[in-house]
């Protein structure tokens, strides 16, 4: 089969960590976009350096582009001369890791508010970039990175919502497969889950500990028999924030990103897990493969109970709903925490004004670093 070309959008940590982990498999031709030439170009050198010293010539293409609104048409051509098979969305105003920046006990406190009213800075670059692929053209698989479990879901309101997205509920999988292994005194390999939550579940367990109300559809085989309920659920979740709690690093999300990406086009369909696929809120098990997403839902579990579980988890993120224009409505709870620390509070986001309210979030997040720095 002909490789693939696939564009990476944005030449930060998880975009760097997934190229790392893809290119020495050597699949795609890769083009690497940053907002600066010269930054994409050393990207591509050091990637193309490193495979080469484990014995692999990989071809990466550096590539000028800056998202914006007013570059929208200059982004559609950039990516029509590019032709891209599958693009890979990892551009951000403001990552999730950022905040680690402030001390313990000011992050602690913003932590507190979710990430659901930092959409803004997640959803100003996709709504971008998407606009740029609708307006090429050009027929590419797309892949979200960006707070895909709601990101997806507001691009999908406007008919531009990307094809599927990667990490967050995919990665709490391997430590549920090890922790269901621990109790099955098996091997991990021998353990399939299912598992439908949202970002909520996800970054809660692996940061803080279970929740006290969680909400999720949960199931698993072992050695190739439905095993459901075989252990309580608390006790599964509790082995993945303690026994199997990891490093808190985007590496786990960059393999959760390749087991999407490398499946895209595969003869072959594999089982993961996504957020956002076609714009449905939160995560859930997917099929992969053959230039197709598909729902692969544990038995008795249907759609609409798992988009159902997956709104509940993006409540308590702070969203309370997505309406059907791709008008956002935050939860007082959760905005609350943001006006006390930040000063900065909506009520609901029109798509049309999320660049003007990213730019006041980041102008309001700047100025709380520098008070926490002096
Ligand atoms: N789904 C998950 O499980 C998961 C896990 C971790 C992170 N994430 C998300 O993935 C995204 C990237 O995270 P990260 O840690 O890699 O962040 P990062 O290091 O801050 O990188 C973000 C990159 O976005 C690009 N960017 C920013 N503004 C842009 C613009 N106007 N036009 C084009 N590119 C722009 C920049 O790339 P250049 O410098 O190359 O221009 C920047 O380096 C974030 O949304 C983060 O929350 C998701």
């Amino acid at each position: 089969m002909d490789k693939k070309k696939l564009l990476i959008v944005g030449g930060g940590k998880l975009g760097r960590q997934i190229l790392q982990i893809l290119a020495p498999r050597n699949v795609f031709i890769f083009y690497v976009a940053s907002r600066e030439l010269d930054h994409a170009v050393r990207t591509c050198n050091l990637i193309r350096q490193g495979c080469l010293q484990m014995g692999v010539s990989c071809v990466l293409h550096p590539v000028a582009l800056e998202l914006g609104a007013s570059q929208i048409d200059e982004n559609a051509a950039v990516i029509a001369r590019i032709r891209p098979d599958i693009i890979l969305n990892c551009a951000s105003l403001h990552s999730w890791r950022w905040l680690r920046d402030l001390p313990a006990p000011l992050y602690a406190a913003l932590g507190e508010a979710q990430l659901g009213p930092w959409l803004p800075m997640h959803l100003a670059p996709a709504y971008d970039l998407m606009r740029a692929v609708v307006s090429s053209r050009v027929k590419a698989l797309t892949v979200n990175a960006a707070y895909p479990d709601v990101v997806n879901v507001v691009l999908d309101k406007v008919g531009l919502a990307p094809d599927v997205g990667v990490g967050n509920v995919a990665n709490l999988i391997p430590a549920m497969r090890l922790a269901i292994a621990r109790l099955a005194l098996c091997d991990s390999q021998q353990v399939q889950v299912k598992l439908a939550a949202q970002h909520f579940l996800s970054h809660q367990l692996t940061r803080v500990g279970m929740p006290l109300q969680s909400h999720y559809r949960l199931a698993y085989r072992i050695g190739g028999k439905d095993c459901t309920g075989a252990f309580d659920d608390a006790l599964i979740f509790n082995g993945v924030c303690t026994h199997f709690r990891s490093l808190d690093d985007q590496f786990l999300t960059a393999a959760s990103a390749v087991s999407v990406i490398e499946n895209l086009f595969s003869l072959n369909e594999a089982e993961t897990h996504a957020p956002g696929p076609h714009g449905l809120p939160g995560g859930y098990p997917v099929r992969i493969g053959m230039g197709q997403v598909l729902l692969s839902l544990p038995y008795g579990v249907s759609r609409s109970d798992a988009i159902s579980v997956n709104q509940q988890g993006q409540r308590q993120d702070g969203i309370r709903e997505v309406h059907a224009d791709g008008r956002v409505s935050f939860e007082s709870e959760q905005m609350a925490i943001m006006e006390s620390l930040l000063g900065y509070s909506i009520q609901c986001l029109h798509l049309t004004d999320v660049h003007a309210c990213a730019a006041e979030l980041g102008r309001k997040y700047q100025a709380l670093v520098n008070q926490s720095r002096s």
